[in-house]
């Protein structure tokens, strides 16, 4: 088997689309998935954790599902229905599941996957950097059993919760600084990237073809999400923002990155949540992370229909 996988996610549609495309990779042996955890952040935890476990209820999905943090520790929880709706799902009905989920937070279900591995493991974090912050502050030794956390969030040139900030890092500012503080590797896909990595509406009526139920899923939340982001990607697509994370954890080989200076602010008034980076200047910043600075979306969007195929 290969490195073990955390997925932290707040379902929220393109979370959904993400997980059906892990579950497709975890089927095919290309991204071992050890445990799905919930935080906070289009939706409450609740909501999210109920939407993970029908997700992989739907899926036949037998991995973990274990509940994150309801809220930052230093701010009030911000959501985006109105761009995800109160369920997450923009309506789209879900069975629901007869799963439940594990009875440990999710920061010790990253730990105990850590601690049992015979490597050091790979997060990937498509919402709010809650719970690895936690995860970091609970059990410090922890970083060094990471390899790497692969974060979709931040933006080097625009936001989109604020013209500043995009919404995972805007959410908690504090924990995203935390992470990137932390000395454990990271790769940030940002807006500005993710925005590049969009599905049409053509794509997704081939995507909805192939009939297995991730693909229907994933065409009937994708489908809903589609006009009210494609402003964001100039009007051609939907934006697959956390798909893209999931998917270039898996193969990094349809984007470039480069190393890279990566700060928050935290302190701003309307800058909070603001990733700062430095990609060109000398500053002589130290480069404590990678961005990931471009997408091959053709290569993305062929993997996609392809993993979509599986089921
Ligand atoms: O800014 C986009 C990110 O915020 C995505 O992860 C989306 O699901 C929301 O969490
Ligand atoms: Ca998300």
């Amino acid at each position: 088997m290969g490195v073990p996988v955390i997925v932290d996610c707040d379902p929220g549609t393109d979370d959904v689309a993400a997980l059906v495309l892990a579950h497709a990779l975890a089927q095919r042996g290309d991204l071992d998935v050890a445990a799905v955890t919930t935080v906070a952040g289009n939706v409450d935890v609740e909501q999210a954790t109920r939407n993970a476990l029908d997700v992989v209820g739907l899926l036949g999905w037998d991995v973990p599902v274990a509940r994150g943090a309801a809220k930052p520790l230093v701010a009030d929880l911000v959501t985006a229905a109105e761009i995800h709706g109160t369920d997450g799902l923009l309506g789209v009905e879900l069975p629901t599941s007869s799963r439940v989920a594990d009875g440990r937070p999710a920061w010790q279900v990253m730990r105990d996957v850590a601690a049992s591995s015979d490597q050091p493991i790979d997060v990937v974090a498509t919402g709010p950097l809650t719970n690895v912050a936690v995860a970091l502050a609970t059990y410090p030794e922890l970083g060094e059993r990471l390899r790497r956390v692969v974060v979709m969030g931040g933006a080097f040139l625009a936001g989109n919760t604020t013209p500043a900030a995009e919404f995972n890092v805007y959410v908690y500012p504090e924990a995203a600084q935390r992470v990137f503080t932390s000395g454990v590797p990271f790769w940030l896909c940002p807006l500005d990237v993710t925005h590049e990595a969009y599905i049409t509406a053509d794509e997704l009526g081939q995507a909805r073809a192939l009939g297995s139920p991730g693909a229907v899923l994933f065409a009937d939340v994708i489908g809903r999400y589609l006009p009210l982001v494609a402003r964001y990607s100039g009007g051609r697509g939907a934006a697959l923002h956390d798909p893209l994370a999931v998917v270039y954890a898996a193969d990094d080989s349809l984007c470039t990155s480069a190393e890279c200076f990566v700060g928050v602010e935290t302190r701003g008034s309307i800058t909070r949540g603001m990733t700062v980076t430095d990609r060109y200047s000398d500053t002589k910043l130290e480069r404590n992370g990678h961005l990931v600075e471009t997408v091959d979306r053709a290569a993305f969007v062929a993997r996609v229909l392809d993993l979509l195929a599986v089921g």
